[in-house]
């Protein structure tokens, strides 16, 4: 991570579906080296919030900057190509697909149409493609799954099928991964080994993390922004959010532990 790695800055930023306000005047900026905390109760605008930032929804007004570029309407493909990578709510996996063709989507984007479906139908040893499949091996090793690369995902536990999507995030090495409650449904242990996981990953890129899983949270961001219907209502260190009253208002009198 260079002293050139770039941020990605989201100013006044306001979406509205119909008469809902989605986002309203959403400032925030992810900096290299952290991982930033968005939090807030369900419906607040987190996910509207990762569809703005990564230039899939065009906000109404504001503005996304990456490394000073404007970011406007993007499709997947291209946000690969600037180094951006997300994971989505859901699993999102291909369930026709090896875990290992899954995580080649993730590093060729035209894969699907392009070289994978080639590779599918007629396997040959492309330079390129041999040093695709060793690089998406090394990923799912690294969260150690690379046993698994010939299974399917719909066969395989929920927690290894996360673990996919987010290899399939990680595999162009990208500068700004974005993930949306990578947390979800997965155990104890499994969270606590996630949580290792992304304060490695910040030590090579930034981090955008969704999730409601409070400990989590609290322990791996460096930086947290809290929304509610839309607005943010807090943001700071996890100390400081944790302890803002309207923080705790917004949770409705739920702990923020
Ligand atoms: N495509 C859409 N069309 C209409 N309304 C939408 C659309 N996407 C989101 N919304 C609405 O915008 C608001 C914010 O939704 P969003 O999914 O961003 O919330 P969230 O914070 O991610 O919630 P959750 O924690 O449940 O995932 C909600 O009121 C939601 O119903
Ligand atoms: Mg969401």
């Amino acid at each position: 991570m260079g002293s050139s790695a770039r941020s990605l800055e989201l100013r006044d930023a306001s979406v509205r579906f119909g008469g809902i306000a989605a986002l309203s005047e959403v400032s925030l900026t992810a900096r290299p080296g952290r991982v930033l905390g968005v939090i807030g109760p369900n419906g607040a605008g987190k996910t509207t919030l990762f569809n703005v930032a990564c230039g899939f929804v065009r906000p109404d007004a504001g503005s996304i900057h990456w490394g000073g570029q404007e970011l406007r309407g993007l499709r997947p493909h291209q946000l690969a190509r600037l180094g951006i990578a997300r994971t989505l709510q859901g699993l999102g996996l291909f369930d026709r697909l090896t875990v290992l063709e899954n995580v080649l989507v993730g590093a060729d984007p035209q894969a699907r149409t392009g070289f994978l479906a080639g590779l599918l139908a007629l396997p040959r040893a492309g330079r390129d493609e041999a040093r695709l499949r060793s690089r998406a091996l090394e990923t799912l090793d690294q969260l150690g799954i690379a046993g698994q690369a010939d299974r399917h995902p719909g066969a395989l536990p929920y927690a290894v099928r996360k673990k996919v999507a987010l290899a399939r995030a990680l595999v162009a090495e990208p500068e700004l991964v974005m993930l949306d409650e990578p947390a979800s449904g997965l155990s104890d242990h499994e969270l606590s080994e996630l949580g290792t996981l992304l304060r490695d990953l910040a030590s090579r890129m930034s981090v955008m993390l969704v999730e409601h899983h409070m400990d989590l949270v609290m322990s791996v961001c460096d930086d947290i922004t809290v929304l509610d219907f839309g607005r943010v209502i807090a943001s700071g260190t996890p100390d400081e959010v944790r302890d803002d009253p309207a923080v705790l208002a917004a949770y409705l009198g739920e702990a923020v532990t």
